[in-house]
């Protein structure tokens, strides 16, 4: 059996409808260097959704290969179950340093997705601990995307990704999301206050009721990469903190340079309860992810034992010491980064093409969004903006198979193409990425006519 056999026999892909992938033609990544993959036949494609969004400095980095070889001659994993390593005592305190001053402490995990269940349940918890039984009630963004667990399910509001669990969710009421469209940092069509009125209203009534709100700030990445007006965060968070209920900051997409800062909520001066970070923090490297929090939700978990206070919450991999070793070495080139405004530089680059290109495919294509090194467009049929492609031709999905012959990578969500690449690109770099997406459109569209 060779290994596309073994793949196709064996393998189930996440997110995956495994009967069209088993359909079309495959390929096996065998190695990365900056933006690039190759794949086992020694064919090279640019990694324009960065690896599903994690990837900042390239694959294969001097730097950050050595940091992990380093702490691997060491020790590759340890538990952090009432032990700890150096290099988590160093990631935990600089994480806090990046934070709002409130928040001290950091609780690591493995993934996205569990970075955001701690929140929920140090949420949760604290409540229970200050004797309001009553605050279990969770608020969150339509159309967010918070993880794929039970947890993060109920919180978010995926529609037909998620609908079919709706039975074991746990109820949480959705409010309206912001919009507004943004193009080389102007922002238009700005949709503010709905969702503010309705927070307010949701708040001011049920505020006893409620632990937390969760949103994503920003960026709303799984739902398309829909933005937010920037000043919506501050204003959430003001009334969060006027009706005493937590706020988390899900920061697991638009964290660790996506935007060009490290985090949102440090840029945006807000004092969240809880913030959540993964995919960016280890550069795409290593799964890590941690929950930061202040020392006054902390504090409230102490006691003796026997009061069961604890944060009965842990995994496997929590904290692993490979996973600190790079985040602590791809946080310290990522800072350069900015100070030297060297990521800013990249990210007008990508602006500036954007806007060609958007100009370029503007007949079969709308809505387009730019913000920091994230950019969208929605495709329609030509000429036809009411209209959409029927959902079975998956032309979204076409026009990704169509790119890889031009040496591109990447995952539509429909047909919203969503251009995401390691922050490492270079401007050439930059222009052979839409200039391949434009003809990768236009023989797609070719090829229906055909
Ligand atoms: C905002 C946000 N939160 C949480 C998650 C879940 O992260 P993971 O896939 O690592 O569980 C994602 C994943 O895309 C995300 O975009």
């Amino acid at each position: 059996m060779n290994i596309d056999e073994m793949d196709a026999n064996h393998s189930w892909h996440p997110f995956t409808q495994m009967q069209e992938y088993l359909e079309k033609p495959r390929i096996q990544i065998d190695r990365g260097l900056g933006s690039w993959l190759w794949d086992t036949n020694g064919k090279k494609y640019m990694d324009a959704s960065a690896s599903i969004w994690t990837n900042v400095h390239g694959h294969n980095h001097p730097e950050l290969n050595k940091a992990i070889t380093d702490q691997l001659n060491k020790v590759a994993h340890s538990t952090m179950l009432g032990v700890t390593h150096p290099l988590a005592s160093k990631l935990s305190q600089k994480l806090t340093q990046l934070s709002p001053p409130a928040l001290t402490r950091c609780f690591f995990s493995d993934n996205g997705s569990n970075a955001v269940e701690i929140a929920l349940k140090m949420s949760f918890q604290y409540w229970q601990l200050k004797g309001k039984n009553e605050k279990v009630e969770v608020l969150g963004l339509e159309d967010a995307y918070h993880g794929d667990t039970f947890g993060t399910m109920s919180v978010g509001d995926c529609g037909d990704f998620h609908k079919r669990f709706q039975p074991w969710f746990f109820s949480s009421n959705k409010i309206p999301r912001p919009t507004c469209d943004e193009l080389s940092g102007v922002e238009t069509n700005i949709q503010l206050d709905l969702s503010l009125n309705a927070l307010e209203t949701k708040l001011s009534k049920d505020h006893e009721k409620i632990a937390c709100f969760i949103m994503e700030p920003s960026v709303q990445g799984s739902a398309g990469m829909q933005l937010h007006p920037k000043s919506y965060l501050k204003k959430a968070s003001q009334l969060c903190k006027k009706y005493k209920v937590h706020l988390i900051v899900d920061e697991v997409f638009v964290g660790f340079g996506r935007l060009g800062s490290l985090l949102i909520s440090t840029k945006e001066e807000i004092q969240p309860d809880f913030i959540c970070c993964a995919k960016g923090l280890t550069a795409g490297y290593i799964p890590l992810a941690a929950t930061l929090t202040t020392e006054k939700i902390f504090s409230t978990f102490l006691g003796k034992f026997s009061e069961f206070k604890t944060l009965f919450h842990g995994h496997t991999f929590t904290g692993n010491p490979l996973g600190c070793a790079v985040a602590l070495k791809s946080i310290e080139l990522l800072e350069n980064k900015i100070h030297t405004t060297e990521l800013n530089g990249s990210i007008q680059c990508f602006a500036k093409h954007f806007m060609k290109f958007k100009d370029q495919v503007s007949f079969c294509s709308k809505h387009a969004r730019q913000r920091g090194m994230v950019a969208a467009v929605d495709l329609h049929p030509p000429f036809k903006a009411e209209e959409k492609f029927p959902l079975d031709l998956r032309f979204g999905s076409q026009v990704c198979l169509e790119a890889r012959k031009h040496n591109l990578l990447l995952r539509p969500l429909g047909d919203s193409l969503l251009i995401v690449p390691p922050l490492c690109i270079t401007k050439d770099e930059i222009s052979e990425l839409f200039s391949n997406l434009v003809l990768s459109i236009n023989k797609t569209l070719s090829q229906l006519k055909q």
